[in-house]
């Protein structure tokens, strides 16, 4: 069933496990996740990067909230990394459960007024605004240790920020990547801990791909309700299309479309175990 976000965070949050969002875009990518929190009796989040959004309009939006509706336990639907209003608008209108208001490129002032401004917006039509400061990046290879703490979330800044702001989650910058991690993920958890005594709204671990077992589990300890995935379950797609190019297995398309699910379905379970999620619908 189409669940709000509020609702799964709230939940997950109360009792210490966490609901994984994953990247979708495509049939495919939708059938995967919701075919995986199914089999293991889990919430899950399918979310949409505005990238997949231009690519695939409001049609992708329509399938995942009708595959969220058809399905037999909660998934609730966002927008992933939006830093145009007129997506996030969009995104609302056509009832998504919840924007990610993406202002992390901005001077601290713009991201609190762009942030502001879109948690209105989302709160008027009863969905929820994730945000972010301090800045996620790809690799953090070349940079000084000085520079990797300066995109790092300041602990009293993100206090002032979603109480300015009323956002309703918060994604931390913690040494978490977007893709592959170059060497052994290192997470700046007093940090983490630092944050969470100050702020009370859900927090979000992006960059998920890549953390070990232990760090998921800590992240959860200090207030991580939300993972997002998005290389790992991309990897699994085009490895299996490979494979199945290369070894000549694949008779039709439809069996491409087959194994491609059910590759990223076997990635999407074992988040949704590291997460703690299992038989928690
Ligand atoms: O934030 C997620 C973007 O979709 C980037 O994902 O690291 O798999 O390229 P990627
Ligand atoms: P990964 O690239 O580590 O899967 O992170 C995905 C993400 O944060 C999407 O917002
Ligand atoms: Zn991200
Ligand atoms: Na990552």
């Amino acid at each position: 069933m189409l669940s709000s976000t509020r609702e799964l965070l709230e939940t997950a949050s109360r009792n210490s496990y966490a609901i994984g969002a994953f990247n979708v875009y495509n049939l495919e990518g939708v059938k995967a996740v919701v075919g995986a929190a199914e089999a293991n009796q889990s919430p899950a989040m399918l979310q949409i990067h505005p990238s997949a959004l231009e690519f695939g309009g409001v049609g992708l939006i329509a399938l995942c909230l009708e595959a969220a509706r058809a399905a037999k336990v909660p998934i609730a639907v966002h927008l992933d990394h939006s830093t145009k209003a007129e997506d996030i608008q969009v995104a609302l209108e056509a009832g998504m459960t919840s924007v990610m208001a993406d202002g992390s490129h901005l001077p601290y002032e713009q991201n609190l007024a762009f942030t502001k401004a879109m948690t209105e917006l989302a709160h008027r039509k009863g969905a929820i605004v994730e945000a972010e400061i301090g800045r996620i990046s790809g690799t953090e290879d070349g940079l000084t240790v000085a520079e990797k703490e300066a995109k790092m979330t300041d602990p009293d800044q993100a206090v002032e920020f979603v109480s300015a702001t009323k956002v309703d989650a918060l994604a931390v910058t913690i040494g978490n990547v977007h893709g592959e991690y170059k060497s052994e993920p290192r997470l700046d958890f007093d940090r983490l801990a630092k944050i969470r005594k100050l702020v009370h709204v859900p927090l979000v671990l992006h960059g998920a791909s890549g953390l070990p077992a232990e760090a998921i589990d800590r992240s959860i300890q200090l207030g991580v309700c939300k993972f997002n995935v998005n290389t790992e379950v991309r990897q699994a797609y085009m490895h299996s299309l490979q494979q199945g190019i290369c070894s000549r297995s694949l008779k039709d398309l439809v069996d491409s479309m087959g194994a491609a699910i059910a590759a990223m379905q076997a990635v999407i379970t074992e988040k949704l175990e590291l997460f703690g999620s299992v038989h928690k619908a």
